[in-house]
């Protein structure tokens, strides 16, 4: 019998951990938020209302039924107020020795059954799993940026995750109104394995043909149908994660096309990390929201 989550632990309200806590409580689930400050934990606050208000304003949401998703959401920086959670999702920084640290502590504050869930991107979730006494309750969901926006949840199994776990999880997924897939603990997992290496091919076209970054998204949103240009879509992304994301790749499989290409190299050294820096490819309006 899978386990039934009723409340929600989200460790990390950076970007990812701030649209996972808000699609938890739009979805009606208790749900605690633990951040190393409060300072932290009032700003995604801030940002989760401040998207709310904006569903509001496009008639997505009532001002009832946001009010009843914030009431739902408490912060914290005490790992000990996620105790009663029944499913604990963990969106830090992607540094495996801090996943592994944190699942520890996390393993010593909640019940034996409470599911504990790494959002990571390229870390190996076996390697997660193995800091703790009972990996059986470890798995991977992995939500794409924006979380409250895009649909798709990989639900990742290691070799030792317990079934009723990764059912759990799920069917937690679907819950929350996402459409969750099944895959094992590879490297980049299913999008990842696949994006990465095809957006480093294209940031290399750009200088071997001699392409600028706006022709480049005409080419492959024109040409192939994507919804969004390559470049776009690492300004997006994130240069800096992107290029973290291509060396964990890349150190895992050791396939050329999976190494960050220089030129992203470069902007990541000056600062030009795209939305979230006011330039990447492109120019942003920093004062503007970075997703609907
Ligand atoms: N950004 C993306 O596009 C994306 C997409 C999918 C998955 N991910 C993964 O999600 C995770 C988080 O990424 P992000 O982009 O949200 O990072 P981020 O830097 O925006 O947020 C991380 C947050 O975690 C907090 N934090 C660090 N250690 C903590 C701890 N011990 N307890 C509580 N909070 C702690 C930090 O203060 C920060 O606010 C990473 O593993 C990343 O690989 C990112």
């Amino acid at each position: 019998m899978p386990r039934e989550i009723g409340k929600v632990g989200v460790v990390g309200l950076g970007t990812m951990g701030a649209g996972i806590a808000q699609v938890c409580i739009q979805a009606g689930l208790e749900t605690v938020g633990r951040e190393v400050s409060d300072e932290l934990g009032e700003r995604a606050r801030g940002r989760i209302e401040h998207y709310l208000g904006r569903a509001v304003e496009k008639a997505r949401l009532s001002p009832e039924e946001k009010d009843a998703a914030l009431a739902r959401l408490t912060t914290s920086t005490e790992l000990e107020d996620l105790a009663g959670c029944d499913l604990v999702i963990e969106a830090v920084v992607e540094d495996l020795e801090a996943k592994r640290e944190l699942f520890r502590e996390l393993e010593r504050v909640l019940a034996p059954e409470a599911v504990l869930a790494t959002n990571t991107s390229a870390l190996s979730v076996t390697e997660i799993a193995e800091a703790v006494e009972h990996p059986d309750r470890v798995v991977g969901m992995h939500f794409f940026n924006p979380a409250p926006v895009l649909r798709l949840v990989e639900v990742v199994r290691t070799k030792r995750s317990a079934e009723d776990a990764v059912e759990a999880v799920f069917v937690f997924a679907e819950r929350v109104g996402k459409e969750p897939i099944r895959c094992d603990d590879t490297p980049g997992f299913v999008v990842n394995r696949i994006l990465i290496p095809l957006l480093n091919d294209c940031v290399r076209v750009l200088d071997e043909a001699g392409v600028s970054p706006e022709d480049l998204d005409t080419a492959m949103t024109l040409g192939v149908g994507w919804p969004i240009g390559p470049c776009a879509l690492i300004d997006l992304i994130g240069v800096d994660v992107h290029v973290h994301a291509s060396e964990a790749i890349h150190a895992a499989l050791g396939e050329d096309r999976m190494s960050p290409p220089e030129r992203l190299v470069r902007m990541r050294d000056e600062g030009l990390l795209g939305r979230k820096s006011g330039r990447g490819f492109f120019a942003y309006d920093r004062a503007a929201p970075d997703r609907p």
